[in-house]
């Protein structure tokens, strides 16, 4: 009985800590809208209610991925998205806009100033803090050839890093879990392993839609997701590795064999998001486009409307198996990008690179998809569980 009780316990403490451990819906918001004007916190309000309220939505989207902390076009006032979030309950991936810049001093006074005007209201709903945004792909051969932006190298953001735990090391943010997010090109590059080494879980953005130097069409997009998110489980030494950026633009020019219509726009969200929900954290890129220099449009819908541009729903889906990519193929990503990156580091935020993202490449493994359904499957299953011995448990 000692045994059984002990058991129940077990399972118990189990049960709770997966049921509790949620696997994440978001979507990115930039600091500015796409015609360059600073969002306020009315602006950032609306954005996030409407995240949470799509219809047809197979899932609450109440995680909202930021680029920076500081207000756009300000130096180091911190964001309206704070308010924002902390007003609608929505949950933050903080980002430390690390490109183009020998110091990420002002982002940090931002944040400091934030935690100590609102305290654990915004600190509560932090669930993660990326130090950096696709700053090495923009170094990389593939990131120059496509005329990225500006960057910045391995070992600068290594150090970014450390200075940011060091400085939050004495705030409620203490404990918040620390990445980079970056393409999977960058990722499966040796060159970078040490930024791997340095955070608490990888996060990628990862684009078929920008891998034109591949056959990118609409319909190779799950195997070539799957194919990113594998190479990057694959270095990833057994952390996690979210999906910070996916999508497919719904109008503009072609890259590759990728044309942006809503048609396959709608195409990716059944066959590929529809895949990775729920299994992965994911923050879809995008609600709301931010990006003036981007002349695809990826927003899901239209003027923050709950009508989304295509139906939402999901039905039971995996990835494709992956395949083995060259690195260097997935380079081909954006060109996109190049005008997004070049203008936040000029003013320190991030929002314009938002958008672009290109590079591209995730992978998938076909243990992501996998490995995702199982996360649910054994979260019901410890739940069973657990009701089970603690029913025994009653019973002795
Ligand atoms: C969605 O999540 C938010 C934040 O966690 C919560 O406030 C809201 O009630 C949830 N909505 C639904 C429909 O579950
Ligand atoms: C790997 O990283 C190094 C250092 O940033 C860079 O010079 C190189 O171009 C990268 N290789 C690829 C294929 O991206
Ligand atoms: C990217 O765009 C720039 C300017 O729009 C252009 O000059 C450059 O050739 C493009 N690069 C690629 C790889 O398409
Ligand atoms: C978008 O929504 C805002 C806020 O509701 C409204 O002021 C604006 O006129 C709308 N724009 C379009 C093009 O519908
Ligand atoms: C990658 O591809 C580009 C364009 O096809 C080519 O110019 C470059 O030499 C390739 N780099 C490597 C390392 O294969």
């Amino acid at each position: 009985m000692r045994f059984t009780t002990a058991l129940a316990v077990a399972a118990a403490a189990i049960g709770s800590a997966i049921a509790q451990d949620t696997v994440l819906l978001g979507f990115n918001s930039g600091a500015s809208d796409d015609t360059g004007k600073a969002k306020t916190q009315e602006d950032f309000e609306a954005e996030f209610k409407t995240a949470k309220n799509l219809q047809g939505a197979p899932g609450n989207f109440s995680a909202i991925r930021l680029y920076s902390n500081i207000q756009w076009n300000t130096p180091d006032t911190p964001i309206s998205a704070f308010p924002a979030a902390i007003a609608t309950n929505t949950k933050l991936l903080l980002g430390i806009w690390a490109s183009g810049t020998d110091n990420i001093d002002n982002e940090l006074k931002a944040l400091n100033a934030a935690v100590k005007e609102y305290g654990t209201k915004l600190t509560d709903l932090v669930i993660g803090i990326s130090v950096g945004s696709e700053d090495l792909y923009r170094v990389s051969e593939p990131g120059i050839r496509n005329e990225a932006g500006v960057g910045n190298s391995a070992e600068t953001i290594v150090n970014f890093i450390k200075t940011a735990r060091e400085q939050l090391s004495t705030t409620t943010l203490k404990d918040k879990p620390i990445t980079h997010v970056d393409t999977w090109t960058a990722w499966v590059n040796t060159s970078n392993k040490a930024v791997i080494d340095n955070i608490d879980f990888l996060a990628v953005n990862a684009f078929p839609f920008y891998e034109s130097e591949l056959d990118n069409k609409i319909d190779n997009a799950g195997s070539l997701l799957s194919s990113a998110l594998s190479a990057v489980d694959g270095v990833a030494g057994g952390k996690d590795v979210w999906i910070t950026e996916t999508g497919w633009a719904y109008t503009g020019p072609a890259f590759g064999a990728a044309d942006a219509t809503l048609d396959n726009a709608g195409t990716y969200w059944k066959d590929v998001g529809c895949a990775i929900f729920g299994k992965r954290n994911v923050f879809w890129y995008t609600l709301k486009d931010a990006n003036p220099d981007n002349k695809v449009k990826f927003a899901i819908t239209d003027n923050l409307s709950t009508k989304p541009r295509f139906d939402l729903s999901c039905s039971e889906k995996d990835l494709p198996s992956p395949t083995p990519l060259s690195s260097n193929s997935t380079s081909s990503s954006s060109n996109t990008s190049s005008s997004d990156n070049s203008n936040p580091s000029a003013s320190g935020s991030g929002s314009n690179n938002a958008l672009a993202s290109t590079s591209a490449t995730a992978k998938p493994s076909g243990t992501g998809a996998g490995a995702a359904t199982s996360v649910s499957l054994l979260n019901s299953m410890a739940m069973a569980l657990s009701v089970v011995f603690a029913v025994a448990t009653w019973a002795l």
